[in-house]
């Protein structure tokens, strides 16, 4: 779902808040209901009160009554009356049985008191006739609802403030613990623990803050094979510079001494434009890494480019065969035509440097599905099976073993290793992918380096 933290918030707060009132409004309307009725105790007080009366009214009379009513009312600080209604119905109207039978002038026992009212409701007690009625104003100490204000108090201020705070809890645990668990990763990461993810944790999540974490970790993944790399090429680098800065300061000495000066000369000059292209390379790769910057890409006759590779690497190995298999109608590609010869220039060499005198390397470009394809293949010794992605890595290079005449198969020195780094380089900017193979024919042996580009014929 695209915004299910937002649907997870909404419903979070939605429900809470409909909880929260449906809560506060049950618990409020429970608690003054069950607050307001009279103790059962004091009914049975005012029950009793009543009988006493009845007794006294038909045994000692109405002024042994009246005395008693006088101590009643002292003692609870109310008024009593003993009343007999009588009703008159004027205009020979009729007050139905039903009414007359449950007429009372005051409340029953049994009804609710209204809380809120400021005076003390007279109450209602019929005596075994009927008729007669005791009426009391309920005495204050029987009143319920004593302790409404502090209930008041719990339901409108502790009890919301209970509710909110779990609401504000269940959101906390949502949104804020994992932007925590976040904030803890991109601080490690940025104390230099470039090992730190995120995402693991909040896998499950599959909401925003999933794919907030899953960025983090791209970036993160970026910047520290990026640094990482980076750190890599300039210890390489650094290396690398090391013999030829000393081959150079022994041809200083020389000069200076006036020791083959002319020898010395030339040596600092071959050492110099060789360490001019390392850093160079070095220099281009490292934009690669951290840029990986879109090439501009222009309408590229592919077939007359690899005619004039293939004529330049010939004329530079005039002892070997270059031999190119491509079809003769011209094929229009959409590439950069400096990457594209610098890649291929580089592999044809490398094919070239492998490859024993009076032998072949062969260019061949055919046209798949959606890709050309071009393969350089040497007559050279091939590279170890477990090489054959390193030799991608910068400043990869296999050791050449002096016994093994086959390896020094050329005068011209190879590199530094940056070459093929390079190509890989030049051609995923290009969209399309390299990759190196052995030679699997038995009777022959080399490497076939193949590129695809992306192609669309018209
Ligand atoms: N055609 C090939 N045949 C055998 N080994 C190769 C071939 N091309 C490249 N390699 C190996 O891969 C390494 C890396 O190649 P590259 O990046 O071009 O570096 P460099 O040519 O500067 O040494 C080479 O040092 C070499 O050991
Ligand atoms: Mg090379």
């Amino acid at each position: 779902m695209k915004n299910r933290l937002l649907w997870k918030l909404f419903s979070i707060i939605a429900v809470g808040t409909v909880i929260f009132f449906w809560l506060i409004d049950l618990v409020a309307s429970h608690t003054e209901d069950s607050m307001s009725y009279i103790d059962q105790g004091y009914r049975a007080e005012l029950r009793a009160y009543a009988k006493e009366a009845e007794r006294i009214l038909y045994e000692e009379g109405e002024s042994a009554l009246a005395l008693w009513v006088k101590g009643i009312e002292e003692k609870e600080n109310t008024w009593i009356a003993i009343s007999r209604p009588s009703i008159e119905n004027l205009a020979d109207t009729q007050l139905s049985d039903a009414y007359i039978e449950t007429f009372a002038l005051g409340r029953s026992l049994e009804w609710k008191i209204h809380l809120y009212f400021k005076y003390n409701p007279t109450m209602d007690i019929p005596f075994e006739d009927g008729v007669t009625r005791f009426l009391i104003q309920l005495p204050q100490r029987m009143r319920p609802g004593k302790n409404l204000f502090i209930i008041d108090l719990l339901l409108q201020i502790a009890l919301p403030f209970l509710i909110l705070c779990l609401i504000t809890f269940i959101l906390y645990k949502h949104v804020m613990k994992p932007l925590k668990r976040l904030e803890k990763a991109t601080r490690r990461f940025s104390e230099g623990d470039f090992n730190v993810r995120a995402s693991e944790a909040l896998t499950q999540r599959n909401d925003e803050l999933t794919r907030l974490s899953t960025t983090f970790d791209k970036m993160a993944d970026r910047i520290s094979t990026l640094i990482i790399d980076q750190r890599q090429l300039l210890a390489d680098l650094s290396h690398e510079l090391r013999t030829p800065l000393t081959r150079l300061n022994i041809a200083v000495d020389c000069v200076e001494q006036d020791l083959q000066s002319q020898s010395a000369l030339e040596r600092l000059r071959y050492e110099s434009s060789n360490m001019q292209g390392l850093i160079d390379d070095a220099l281009t790769l490292a934009w690669f890494n951290t840029e990986s910057p879109k090439l501009e890409l222009h309408d590229l006759d592919i077939t007359a480019l690899l005619q004039v590779i293939v004529e330049d690497a010939q004329f530079e190995f005039a002892q070997h065969t270059v031999k190119l298999l491509q079809p003769d109608q011209e094929i229009i590609i959409k590439s950069a035509h400096q990457a594209l010869t610098a890649a291929l220039e580089n592999i044809i060499r490398n094919g070239l440097f492998h490859t024993p005198v009076g032998k072949t390397v062969t260019i061949s470009l055919h046209q798949e599905s959606h890709f050309l394809v071009i393969k350089v293949k040497d007559q050279g010794c091939g590279v170890p099976e477990e090489y054959l992605e390193d030799i991608f890595k910068p400043f990869f290079r296999i050791k050449q073993n002096s016994q093994d005449n086959e390896r020094v198969v050329s005068s011209k020195k190879s590199g530094y290793g940056l070459g093929l780094a390079l190509a890989k380089r030049q051609i995923h900017a290009l969209g399309g992918s390299i990759y190196a193979q052995n030679v699997t024919d038995k009777s022959e042996n080399g490497l076939v380096v193949s590129i695809q580009l992306p192609y669309k014929s018209s």
